[in-house]
């Protein structure tokens, strides 16, 4: 048996938001969300797992530092998981006895956590799915989204590549709330995600506040969940199976400007988009415009930074519309014999340059990725 595992899991960003939660301590959501899962070549948690009988104590290690492994959610994710080591243990005497025994977690990201990415979906899908191997369980990836959903909702999704859709299920117990796969990435391939990081100035409302503020105060959000997100969520869906940006473009745009309006309408209001955030949305409308159809969309978490989606094919338009107002800023990676230069129909004269070249400081430039993925022993 295997001492000693390593895996890394990647970072998803939703197209369709989980914001709102009916059990707090079991994170069930109030509705169903999608995601796309972003390539590990870029953004991905590498997480080692290991048991020794001389260890003291479970301990985890996150970029380096100790780190406390008290939280409730850990603890959560934690004993699920050696429950099902010992039920395979209880089945299967000839195992070694090492649910009991104490872990070692050492996670690392290869990508700045002061970047204020959200790194807790990669963090509890890797943690999770390195501690199923090492424990050589026998459950499948949605099985093990349902553990993943403990440590925070949205890891729940990036235990699979491609396209993803959490189902927000209905039993109490949330044992019908779990991620499943909509695609793979081989389906649709030519997604592209440009991250812009926007340097944020102050610390933003931690998203389980914000969604118990929301949830308790917002009139807009019983509209949300009941009147808009079921419809969006099947034709995101169908969206993404015909593989038409246009439509899933829009229903991206609409559902980030949904979720940002039901955190204005709590009360007191939150606000995570900031200026900058504003100008992004601005210049990607513009694009749009020019077009004649949706080239790029945008999506804003719970934070100013901008995620833009956009195809392949389209690169030209929405890296050089880009280029022109953040090319100075650290990221873009070197396209040997590719020039970023701003698309014919983009009427850059109808933009403040100084003004809307501010704010943003890196830009990860990636594209639809895989789920976890073992490490082979070297
Ligand atoms: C805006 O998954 O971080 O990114 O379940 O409390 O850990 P907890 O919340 P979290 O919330 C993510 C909110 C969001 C939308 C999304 O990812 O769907």
């Amino acid at each position: 048996a295997n001492k000693y595992v390593t895996v890394t899991a990647p970072v998803n960003i939703a197209t369709l938001k989980y914001w709102g939660k009916r059990d707090r301590f079991l994170n069930l959501p109030t509705n169903s969300s999608i995601s796309v899962t972003l390539s590990q070549d870029d953004l991905k948690t590498t997480t080692s797992v290991c048991y020794s009988k001389n260890f003291e104590s479970d301990a985890l290690y996150l970029n380096g530092n100790e780190e406390s492994l008290s939280s409730p959610r850990q603890q959560s994710c934690l004993k699920l998981l050696r429950k099902c080591r010992i039920e395979k243990e209880e089945q299967d005497p000839s195992l070694d006895k090492i649910a009991s025994l104490p872990l070692h977690i050492v996670s690392v990201n290869n990508f700045p956590t002061a970047a204020g990415l959200a790194s807790s979906a990669a963090g509890y899908a890797a943690m999770v799915y390195s501690i199923a191997k090492l424990y050589q369980l026998d459950l499948d990836r949605s099985e093990l989204s349902k553990i993943a959903r403990q440590g925070s909702g949205s890891a729940c999704r990036s235990l699979y590549g491609g396209f993803v859709a959490w189902e927000m299920g209905s039993l109490d117990n949330g044992s019908d709330s779990k991620a499943v796969q909509i695609a793979p990435r081989a389906h649709w391939p030519g997604i592209r995600a440009a991250i812009l990081v926007v340097s944020a100035a102050k610390k933003e409302v931690p998203s389980t506040g914000g969604m118990q503020l929301t949830v308790k105060t917002s009139d807009l959000f019983d509209y949300r969940v009941k009147q808009v997100v079921p419809a969006r969520y099947e034709e995101m869906k169908k969206a993404i199976l015909a593989k038409d940006f246009g439509v899933f473009a829009e229903l991206t745009m609409k559902d980030s400007n949904s979720f940002h309006a039901v955190c204005l309408d709590s009360y007191p209001p939150i606000f995570y988009m900031n200026d900058t955030s504003k100008r992004i949305v601005k210049v990607i409308t513009t694009i749009n415009e020019a077009y004649g159809r949706n080239v790029a969309a945008y999506t804003f978490d719970a934070g100013p930074n901008a995620v833009i989606y956009y195809e392949e094919k389209d690169e030209d338009i929405v890296l050089g519309t880009l280029h022109e107002f953040f090319g100075s800023v650290p990221g873009w990676a070197k396209k040997s014999g590719k020039s970023f230069s701003v698309p014919r129909k983009f009427p850059i004269e109808k933009f403040d340059h100084d003004v809307f070249s501010k704010g943003v400081s890196r830009v990860i430039l990636t594209s639809v990725g895989e789920g976890p993925t073992l490490v082979p022993e070297s």
